[in-house]
């Protein structure tokens, strides 16, 4: 079976990392010869600066928004190079929970769309990316439920104005050739998987 580069995209809370889980399941079950799951901001040197910076008890002046988007990148550049490319090398099945999609989306709010689609615009491209579409509304009330701390982006305002920018995020990466599909991230996690596997099922009958 041929490598195949997966990203999953969304809110905090629209549920990537489940789907991410469930999907490298599915590769498993069909006897897929490697599949890796992976995340951004990813568990190298610069990822784990980064959680440290995302956490709500850090000191957001130490390292402002303004600084966020070069340090995404760094580590895209890192997680790329060290782990997901060496496993598309050997054929593998790689999915990301988060991409740079995130950087444009999240990142854009800072320094806008332009600067951090510059700063990213060299990154492999996913075969597929998976936006789990779900309402800031939706999206918070699920982060409320899971009992997590609040991060740095995850106010109500904040992810409103993640969700528009994701919308143009959508638009700019579609215009460049990207392959991006739009699910609805609302029912049951097993609902959600579905739609997703619809999804990747038709992305790999076309790379057949
Ligand atoms: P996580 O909660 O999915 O682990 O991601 C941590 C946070 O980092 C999440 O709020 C999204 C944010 N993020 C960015 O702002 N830019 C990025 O490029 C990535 C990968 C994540």
């Amino acid at each position: 079976m041929s490598a195949i580069f997966i990203a999953v995209e969304g809110l905090d809370g629209s549920g990537g990392t489940t789907q991410t889980r469930l999907l490298a399941e599915w590769f498993r079950a069909r006897g897929h010869n490697e599949v890796a799951t992976t995340s951004e901001p990813s568990t190298g040197p610069v990822g784990r600066f980064i959680r440290t910076v995302l956490d709500p008890n850090h000191e957001a002046s130490v390292v402002g928004d303004s600084v966020l988007p070069f340090l995404f990148a760094g580590d895209r550049r890192d997680h790329l190079d060290r782990e997901v490319i060496p496993s598309l090398q050997r054929g593998a099945a790689v999915i990301t929970d988060r991409y740079y999609h995130s950087s444009l989306a999240y990142q854009s709010l800072a320094i806008g769309l332009p600067a951090v689609a510059a700063l990213n615009e060299r990154f492999r491209p996913p075969d597929v990316t998976i936006f789990l579409d779900l309402e800031p509304e939706e999206s918070l009330a699920r982060i409320l439920a899971r009992g997590a701390t609040l991060e740095r982006f995850e106010a109500l305002d904040r992810l409103r104005a993640i969700y528009e920018a994701y919308e143009a995020v959508l638009v700019h990466c579609r215009a460049r050739g990207e392959h991006i599909v739009r699910i609805d991230a609302r029912g049951t996690i097993e609902e959600v998987h579905k739609r997703v596997l619809a999804a990747v099922e038709a992305t790999m009958e076309s790379m057949a």
